[in-house]
Formats: structure tokens, C-alpha cells, sequence
């Protein structure tokens, strides 16, 4: 099994805009959702976006004027989102999300999680971790914010293989193995050369995290905590700080 870092470095960061589709009708949905969840954050604001990708959250609050830190592991999506962020005034860290504050000078209004990020730490300690950390670097009225996928109910049969995004080219498709607290994932890409198909596959392991789980955990870190939908079928936890 692939860790995190091999699977986005060597399968899933080439064809991650592909799978998004496009990188400005990825972003043009993040500006939506920024909108929606902190309408007032904007110049002399200041947010980090934890897991940034390619900017699909990092580049609309870049161009609303908000100092963001952007931290990801995979450097290949930092490099594709900076192109993206000339002028704009946005640090991109190649680092692992639980040491975000190690590139912080101060407290935040911000902190983002988008995307199931949070399902791809290696264990529940580690999100408690990060949860514990998010609340302390929180400037008071501030919000910590994660979207992420509930693996709760596992899907079973031929439901657990999820047609994910194809065009005449390339084709890619999930497939879910579930195991108590745990979703391997396997991601499986065909790619047309010529009159060939060549299919290629990696899986890494993601934890299924219960949204009420999720809520309580952040509810102990003294945050006020909503639930409500996220795009693409995602539960959008909005926790803020007193
Ligand atoms: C599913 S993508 C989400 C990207 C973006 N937030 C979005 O909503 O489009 C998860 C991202 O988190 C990064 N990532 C996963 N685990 C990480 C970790 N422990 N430290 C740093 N980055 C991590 C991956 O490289 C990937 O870019």
C-alpha cells in the first residue's frame, strides 16, 4: 500500500485538475464555498489551508486580499498553485499539516481542512492533534472549517466502485475496501496511448471519521460547532472560536 506522500507524488497529483475539472471551474466552486462560510474574511484578514492542493480555496481567499498560508506535502499541487497566484499574497509550505504552525508568526481568523484531508492523517490521535492545534492558533471570533467524506456506512457490492470523472482518454474509478475505523482506497486510471488502454493503480488508506464524532471532538476544544452539507456530497463541519 502506497503512504499519502507516494500516492498523490507518483498516481494522483498529475491528474488531480483533470479530476477536478479544470482548475478555474475548481476554484470558481471554492469561491462559492468561501462565500458561503466566511463572507466577511478579506483584506488584513489572514487564513491557512491545510492540505491546499492545488488552490482551490487558497486562490479565492488570495484574491479577496486574506494573508493565507497554504501547507501540503505534495509538491507537485504547491507548484501548480503558485503558477496559479502571481501577485496574490498567499505562502505556500511543502509540509506535513500537523506542523502548520511551525510557518505561522501569528494567531489566525482561518483555518481551512477542505476536501477529506482531514480522513488522509494515519489515525484519530493525529486528528485530535490537529484539532487541538487549529483551536489554540484560532484569533478569538475565528473559525476552524473541514469538509470530509462520511465512510461510516461502508458500501457494499458493486457499489463500492465509484465511476469518479472520464473523457475519451483517460478514464479513473474508485474502489472502496472497508475495515473497521479504515477505507483503503484504490484509485484506478486508464489512460488511452494510441489504440492501447494502459491501466494503472494505487491505494492508500483513509479513516472513516463520523461527523458526530468530528463535532464532539472540536465541541471539547471549546468551539462552537455546526454540520451541514459540502459540495460533491461532503459534511462541512464550522467550528468557531468565542
Ligand atoms: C483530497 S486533497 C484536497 C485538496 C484541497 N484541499 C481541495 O479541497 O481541493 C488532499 C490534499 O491534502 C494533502 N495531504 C494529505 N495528507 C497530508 C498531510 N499529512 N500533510 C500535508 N498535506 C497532506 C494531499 O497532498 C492533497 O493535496
Amino acid at each position: 500500500m502506497a503512504t499519502v506522500d507516494e500516492h498523490y507524488r507518483t498516481h494522483l497529483a498529475p491528474v488531480y485538475a483533470w479530476m477536478a475539472g479544470g482548475v478555474d471551474a475548481a476554484v470558481a466552486r471554492g469561491e462559492s464555498e468561501i462565500a458561503a462560510i466566511l463572507p466577511d474574511l478579506s483584506a488584513g484578514g489572514s487564513a491557512v489551508d491545510l492540505g491546499a492542493g492545488f488552490g482551490m480555496h487558497t486562490i479565492p481567499l488570495g484574491r479577496r486580499g486574506c494573508a493565507v498560508l497554504a501547507v501540503d506535502s505534495c509538491s507537485l499541487l504547491l507548484e501548480q498553485l503558485m503558477r496559479q497566484s502571481t501577485g496574490l499574497p498567499i505562502k505556500a509550505v511543502v509540509g506535513e499539516i500537523l506542523s502548520f504552525r511551525r510557518y505561522m508568526d501569528s494567531g489566525t481568523d482561518a483555518i481551512l481542512c477542505m476536501g477529506d484531508t482531514l480522513a488522509h492523517l494515519p489515525d484519530t490521535a493525529s486528528v485530535l492533534e490537529l484539532f487541538a492545534l487549529a483551536a489554540e492558533s484560532l484569533r478569538p471570533g475565528g473559525k476552524f472549517i473541514a469538509t470530509f467524506r462520511d465512510y461510516t456506512s461502508p458500501l457494499v457490492g458493486p457499489a463500492r466502485f465509484i465511476p469518479v470523472k472520464s473523457d475519451a482518454d483517460r478514464i479513473m474509478t474508485c474502489f472502496l475496501e472497508y475495515a473497521p475505523g479504515t477505507v483503503d482506497v484504490h484509485d484506478i486510471i486508464h489512460e488511452r496511448t494510441g489504440s492501447n488502454w494502459q491501466q494503472q493503480v494505487s491505494v492508500y488508506r483513509k479513516l472513516r471519521l463520523a461527523p458526530h464524532w468530528v463535532a464532539a471532538a472540536l465541541q471539547e476544544r471549546r468551539l462552537s460547532v455546526r454540520t451541514e452539507p459540502g459540495l460533491a456530497g461532503m459534511v462541512r463541519v464550522v467550528a468557531a472560536k468565542a
